[in-house]
């Protein structure tokens, strides 16, 4: 791919009216030529990693990921266990700080805030705000035992935007209906299939209304017959349009059908990205084929 360098604006800094007293800032980076035209006059990115590193001690997991997702798109990451794509998730989720790089989301900094035209790290308050617009659904659903399943999709809402209980209610009723539950609303997690856990867990984290979806392996801890079921709702979610989507999944017939875009992470850095249509078509390095290959033989010997 061609690179070039071009002077791109970040931040809400730059839109401000000058007379403002506000000062201007622009930042350098280097860019892709396609598509800093494709973004030319057209919809900023809901989310923007810029060269994102991460560490765990000595062991560097994230090697310098460059992603764009734009709003409403759904994008399906791929790769070998290891390669670091929990970890893309939970820095976008803000459960991990990266170790270089930047993470923009609906064009704000994420784990920075720029003050008087310096980025500096973020506090905690500016992480609580855009945290409001991430939610995540993990492996293991976590539920609480203890609470009816209406309550664990109430928790949050009240306990966290301050909604007011008859309205959390409302909303939860209408959320655990998205995921054909509304009739569990009085049960408890034990008594229901672990698909049905996972399905109010994804019911937990659409009632925050977040902008960004985050998909973890949602169905790698559950029985076979049961994947269906919850891959479903996720499909509806996305036939909906309107949310950001990151899919981590090993169901491929699954990101075909419903990714606009898949991005192959291979040892902490993005590979191979395309349309379905292509990467699971036409792959072209040799990295994607044999993962491709090593999950199509897995699949024929099941
Ligand atoms: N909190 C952590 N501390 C130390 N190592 C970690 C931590 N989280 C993840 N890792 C390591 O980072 C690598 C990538 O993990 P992960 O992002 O979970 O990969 P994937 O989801 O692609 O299987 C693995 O080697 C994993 O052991
Ligand atoms: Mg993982």
């Amino acid at each position: 791919m061609e690179i070039g360098f071009e002077i791109v604006e970040v931040g809400s800094v730059v839109n401000e009216p000058y007379e403002g007293g506000g000062k201007l800032s622009m930042h350098m980076h280097a860019v892709p030529l396609a598509e800093t035209a494709a973004e030319r006059g057209s919809v900023r990115p809901m989310v923007r990693f810029r060269n994102i590193r991460k560490s765990f001690g000595e062991l560097e997991v994230l090697k310098g990921v460059d992603l764009d997702i734009l709003p409403g798109e759904k994008v399906a990451v791929i790769g070998p266990s290891g390669s670091g794509k929990t970890t893309l998730g939970r820095l976008l989720m803000t459960l991990e700080e990266p170790t270089s790089g930047t993470i923009e989301v609906d064009g704000e900094y994420l784990w920075h805030m720029e003050k008087r035209g310096k980025l500096v790290r973020a506090d905690e308050k500016h992480l609580h705000r855009m945290r409001s617009k991430i939610g995540m659904v993990f492996q293991h659903f976590n539920l609480f035992p203890h609470m009816t399943i209406l309550r664990n999709v109430t928790e949050a809402p009240i306990r966290v935007l301050r909604m007011r209980r008859n309205e959390a209610e409302r909303l939860a009723l209408e959320m655990l209906d998205k995921v054909g539950l509304a009739d569990k609303r009085d049960n408890y997690p034990s008594q229901l299939s672990g698909g049905e856990k996972q399905r109010v867990a994804i019911a937990r984290a659409l009632v925050m209304k977040p902008q960004v979806m985050i998909f973890d392996e949602v169905t790698s801890a559950l029985d076979p017959e049961l994947v269906g079921e919850v891959l479903a709702v996720i499909k509806e979610i996305a036939a909906d349009g309107k949310m950001t989507m990151l899919l981590i999944t090993h169901e491929m017939e699954f990101a075909r059908d419903v990714a606009d875009r898949v991005i192959f992470i291979a040892d902490g850095r993005i590979v191979e990205q395309g349309p379905p249509s292509r990467i699971f078509t036409q792959p072209e390095s040799e990295r994607l084929q044999s993962f491709l290959g090593r999950f199509r033989a897995y699949r024929a010997g099941r």
